[in-house]
């Protein structure tokens, strides 16, 4: 099985870890959330994967230059300019020769749902039902993140609404994880901007043609600071050390303490500093007797001796926070918001 999966966007709302760094290469746990997305991947037998990629695409091929990651074999899809996720998938497609079913997967989703069930579902509401797509849904409170979508009995769709208004009532809605049919590459026109969200999902709805089947299992998808977090910490409590992932490069003073915390290669943490529930990344510098809490701490950045960052912050490469500063849900750009050329 193939998979085609969407990293080319702009990640902006994870700025500003995001302006240097695709959001996929971030690292989650210690490893690049591609990383556990392919690993995922493989675990239900797909053998290639096609990285659809617009933004950055470099960061990916210089960290798999044998175009192998997690033991699946790589095939880049770099788009002249970002195509919006159905262009970006049959660019993708075209590039890679997909002329059969194949998935598709939103690449900053972590999860464990069982995707051969999805597999086995389409199979099933295609045999029967004449399905051209079947999409893995999950339960959640607030379905405006995402898209809702509703069902018959026999999962055909009845509707898919896009980022609904806030204030619905909890809904299923749309992980991530898609079965698709090679036609529905026909609907979509070549080379240009086409959202499968707003228009290809909503235009197959209309036929009677797109399923869905509501999985079951931890799911995340990694669009904000806040879930960035949710999702290292989620990695962070199945890892068998339980405290906190810890590079083997971090410098940790004797009395500092770190709990359910990432910390990166080459961090420094000083005497009597907290680290709690919060990612630092590499070369980071905490002060002696800093505190650190549900923040993000960008690569190289330094929060000076008693300062307190908290509340999901987040701090950018390279920024500079000054002895006994409070910051509590701040987001610093620093030195990196503006790269020149
Ligand atoms: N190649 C390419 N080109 N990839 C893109 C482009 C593009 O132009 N635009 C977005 N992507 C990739 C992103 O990198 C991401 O992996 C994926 O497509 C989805 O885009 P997001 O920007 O993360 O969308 P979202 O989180 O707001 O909503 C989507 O995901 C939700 C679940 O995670 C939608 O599919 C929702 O319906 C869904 O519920
Ligand atoms: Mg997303």
């Amino acid at each position: 099985m193939r998979a085609v999966v969407l990293v080319g966007g702009l990640g902006t709302r994870l700025r500003p870890l995001t302006l240097r760094t695709p959001k996929q290469m971030l690292p989650v746990a210690g490893r690049p959330m591609i990383e556990h997305v392919v690993a995922h991947l493989a675990d239900h037998d797909v053998d290639e994967v096609v990285l659809s990629l617009a933004y950055r695409p470099d960061a990916f091929k210089t960290s798999y230059p044998d175009a192998s990651c997690a033991g699946v074999r790589l095939v880049y899809a770099v788009e002249p300019e970002p195509l919006d996720t159905a262009g970006a998938i049959r660019f993708a497609a075209a590039n890679a020769g997909i002329d059969e079913r194949f998935l598709v997967v939103n690449g900053d989703v972590l999860s464990d749902l069982d995707l051969s069930a999805l597999l086995s579902f389409h199979d099933d509401a295609h045999r029967r039902g004449g399905a051209e797509a079947s999409i893995e849904l999950v339960g959640v409170d607030d379905p405006s993140p995402y898209g809702a979508v509703s069902t018959e009995a026999g999962g055909r769709v009845s509707a898919f609404v896009e980022k609904p208004p806030v204030g619905e009532a909890p809904a299923a809605v749309n992980a991530g994880y898609y079965v698709l049919e090679p036609q529905v590459l026909d609907r979509i026109p070549e080379g240009q901007r086409v959202n499968i969200e707003r228009e290809t999902f909503p235009a197959m709805v209309a036929e009677g043609v797109l399923y869905a089947t509501t999985g079951k299992g931890w799911w995340i998808d990694v669009g904000t600071p806040e879930r960035y977090l949710q999702a290292s910490l989620a990695l962070v409590d199945r890892h068998p050390d339980g405290s906190g992932v810890v590079a083997d490069s971090a410098m940790v003073a004797t009395t500092a303490s770190v709990t359910r915390s990432v910390l990166g290669p080459g961090c420094r943490i000083g005497r009597n500093a907290r680290v709690e529930e919060s990612v630092v990344f590499s070369r980071a510098v905490i002060g002696n007797g800093a505190t650190i809490r549900r923040s993000v701490i960008g690569a190289s950045a330094v929060v000076g001796d008693a300062a307190t960052v908290t509340d999901v912050s987040v701090l950018g490469t390279g920024v500079e926070v000054d002895g006994g500063a409070h910051l509590a849900g701040e987001l610093l750009p620093g030195p990196d918001a503006w790269p020149s050329g």
